[in-house]
Parts: structure tokens; C-alpha cells; sequence
């Protein structure tokens, strides 16, 4: 058993995972009230409620696991991409609990851990049906294409597993997309919060989007090249295979839209009377809006799910991989999971998403990750410290 520590952003997690598939407990304190009425993660604030969160999410962790710390094979954390004070003090805890208890730590890479959120289930659902191997190990898979799009990524990486001497899968990646602006999920939180909605922002936009027409507002994406990248340059992608996403841009063009149709006002109002209550949630809104308003939710978040799905399909024929996997907390969008679904039936393609609460972060993953590594002996040295730009399978050079 790991018990797997989160701190990155804006949620302290922690979980204990058995074998890196079975969940014994997933705690997620989460510190959206914190941070709403400012309409972004507050670095400061994160790291002083992290501090105030961690100690008691790990004790909720080990309680409903029902183990104790003597139970456990590692501890893993979250060693970057995320905040630097956020991370520091998940790694912080975690190399005083590990020495403390003399178990071995593991350092993980967030992005890593939202890939293995989907691994995980895949695994678990492997053991249940028996899917597995004459020697009771799941079958070596070939490659598969991860779309890892939250609030701060846009990621694609190709992961392949081979087999270890101990049975175990080890993870390789390659990262061949990322976004040159903005994430997906940082568009859909800022045009959320420019049209006075609340906070984050993918939840409102996914929830109201139904109601509006998502053809009425006829968004284009520049086609945007291959950048000549520095050699060595971290996060370079291989020129001849990247694939660019951008989400700046829509943004303005939400915002030059309310200019034009000079809803500002109603906007102010919507904001207004959002304020105003305790616990305002999408249902609040829904009468808040008129038909125009509803229409652009819609057809922003057609416009950034269409460009998603046709990048990203675009890359799994372009590596010939069956199987693609979406990840991170726009995984969650209702949208985007079907219009990805039909496309992967319409091209044959295995496509897998994590459960809900394993779309947004959460300390699950990490431990899942961390789970290949236990085997391999591959631990974190005791000057393991906070990563905030850490990249996942940088191109080769
Ligand atoms: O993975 P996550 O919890 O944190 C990061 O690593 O960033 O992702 C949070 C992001 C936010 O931008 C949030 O607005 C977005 O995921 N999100 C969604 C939905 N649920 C969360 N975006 C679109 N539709 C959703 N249902
Ligand atoms: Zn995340």
C-alpha cells in the first residue's frame, strides 16, 4: 500500500492505493471557497490552507483505509508542475513522515499522476475480468495518446509500458503537444469569470452550455505552426510531430463579443446577484441569463472541445496508436466526453476517461504512479525538493 500525497495547486489529497489499483480512501479538501471570490488560485492562500489541510487529510486517509502508517510500503508526493509553496509543503510532510516512519518516498510528476488516474481504473477493471496473463500479469499493450488538459495544461504524451523483471509496467512518455498559451481549462475559467459566472469556471460553462446553441457564435482557432525551438530548450517538442494548442485567443474574442453586443451591463447584474448568495450554484445562473448569453457558453465550449478532439485524433493517427486516453479536469466536461467517444467509435479507437472524481486532482493518482517505481526501487533522495515547471517526457533532442 502507498499512501499518496497532493499538494499542486488548490487541493490537499491524500490516499492510501492498494497495488496501484484499488482505492482504499481518496480524500480531497478542497479550497474552491477560498479562492473563489478572487477568481484564481491565490498562491499564498493555497499554500497557508495546504498547511492547515495536510496534517488532517492524511489522518482522514490512513482512518478510512483503516491502516496505519506501519501498513505502508511508500509514501509518494507530487514533485512539480504546480505552485512552488503549494508543492513544498506536500513534500515537506512527506519527507518528515517517511523518515519519521523509515519507509521509503517516492516523488511524482502531477502530470504522470493524472495519466495513472485512468491506468488505475483500467487495472482494476483488467483484474476483475480476468483479463490478464497465464501468470496473473495484464498484457503488455502498445503505445497509447494522453490528452492531459486541466486548469494549468494542455498536454499530449505518447506512454508506452514495458514489462519489468518484476512483472510490473514501466512507464515511458513523450510529450508531442502542448499549448503555447493558455490551458484549456484556464479559458474555460476566465471566460466563466468575465461573463460573470462563478469560480472555477469549467462547471458552470459545462452545466449552462446545453441550454444555448453552440453553432450561433462562429469561433475560429489560428492554425499555429511549429515553433523553432532553442535546442535543449525544456519542453522542446520535436518539430516534425508537435502539435500546438491555443487558448488566448478565444478568450479575447468572448470579451471583444460582450463589447460588440454591449452586454456589460448584464454581465455586472448576473455578477451581482451571484454575490449575493450564500452558495450560488449553475442552477442560479441559469435565470441570470438571456439567450444570448447561453449561446455564446455554448458555442465557446463547442469551439475549444472541437479543437481538442480534432488535435488530438489528428496526433493518435499520426503515431498509429489504438488507444487514446483523456485526463485532468476538462476530462470531466460532458461535451467533450461525447463528442470524443463518437469519434473514437467512428475510427475504431480504444478511448478511456477517469472517473469523475479522478478527473480533477486528486492524491489517488500519485499513489498509483508511484506504484511501478516501489517495485523498481526507484526512490527520492533526501534533497528531494519542489519542481514548479517539471516537464513530463521532454521530446528528444
Ligand atoms: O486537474 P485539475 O483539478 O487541476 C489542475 O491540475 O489544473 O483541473 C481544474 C480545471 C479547472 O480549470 C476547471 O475549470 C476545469 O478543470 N474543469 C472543467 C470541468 N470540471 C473542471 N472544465 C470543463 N468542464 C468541466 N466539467
Ligand atoms: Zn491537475
Amino acid at each position: 500500500m502507498i499512501l499518496g500525497i497532493e499538494t499542486s495547486c488548490d487541493e490537499t489529497a491524500a490516499a492510501v492505493v492498494r497495488e496501484g489499483r484499488e482505492i482504499l480512501s481518496s480524500v480531497v479538501a478542497s479550497q474552491i471557497p477560498i479562492h473563489s471570490p478572487y477568481g484564481g488560485v491565490v498562491p499564498e492562500l493555497a499554500s497557508r490552507e495546504h498547511l492547515r489541510n495536510i496534517l488532517p487529510v492524511v489522518r482522514a486517509a490512513l482512518e478510512q483505509a483503516g491502516v496505519g502508517y506501519q501498513d505502508l510500503a511508500a509514501i509518494a508526493v507530487t514533485q512539480g508542475p504546480g505552485l512552488a509553496g503549494a508543492l513544498l509543503v506536500g513534500i515537506s510532510f512527506a519527507k518528515s513522515l517517511a523518515f519519521a516512519i523509515e519507509k521509503p518516498l517516492i516523488a511524482v510528476n502531477h502530470l504522470e499522476g493524472h495519466i495513472h488516474a485512468v491506468l488505475l481504473e483500467e487495472a482494476r477493471r483488467q483484474v476483475n475480468a480476468s483479463d490478464l496473463l497465464p501468470e496473473g500479469r495484464p498484457p503488455a499493450r502498445p503505445a497509447l495518446l494522453a490528452l492531459v488538459v486541466s486548469g494549468g495544461h494542455t498536454h499530449l504524451y505518447l506512454a508506452e509500458a514495458r514489462q519489468s523483471e518484476a512483472g510490473e509496467p514501466v512507464w515511458s512518455y513523450r510529450n508531442v503537444g502542448r499549448t503555447v498559451d493558455d490551458a484549456a481549462g484556464e479559458a474555460f475559467d476566465k471566460v466563466a469569470k468575465l461573463l460573470g459566472l462563478g469560480y472555477p469556471g469549467g462547471p458552470w460553462i459545462d452545466a449552462l452550455a446545453p441550454q444555448g446553441d453552440p453553432e450561433a457564435v462562429p469561433f475560429t482557432f489560428a492554425q499555429i505552426k511549429a515553433k523553432a525551438h532553442r535546442k535543449g530548450e525544456p519542453g522542446a517538442l520535436d518539430p516534425a510531430t508537435a502539435t500546438y494548442f491555443s487558448y488566448s485567443g478565444i478568450k479575447t474574442a468572448v470579451l471583444r463579443y460582450t463589447h460588440v453586443h454591449e452586454m456589460e451591463a448584464s454581465i455586472e447584474t448576473r455578477r451581482a446577484a451571484l454575490a449575493g448568495l450564500p452558495n450560488p450554484t449553475p442552477a442560479d445562473a441559469l435565470p441570470l441569463c438571456d439567450r444570448r448569453t447561453l449561446d455564446l457558453i455554448a458555442s465557446f465550449q463547442r469551439s475549444v472541445v472541437d479543437d481538442l478532439r480534432r488535435k488530438t485524433f489528428r496526433a493518435a493517427e499520426q503515431f498509429g496508436v489504438d488507444r487514446v486516453l483523456v485526463s485532468g479536469g476538462v476530462a470531466a466536461n460532458r461535451e467533450l466526453r461525447v463528442r470524443f467517444t463518437a469519434e473514437a467509435a467512428e475510427r475504431n479507437l480504444v478511448i478511456a476517461f477517469p472517473s469523475l472524481s479522478l478527473s480533477t486532482d486528486n492524491a489517488a493518482m500519485i499513489a498509483a504512479a508511484a506504484w511501478p517505481r516501489l517495485a523498481a526501487g526507484d526512490f527520492a533522495s533526501d534533497g528531494l525538493t519542489a519542481e514548479p515547471s517539471l516537464v513530463l517526457g521532454g521530446a528528444p533532442r
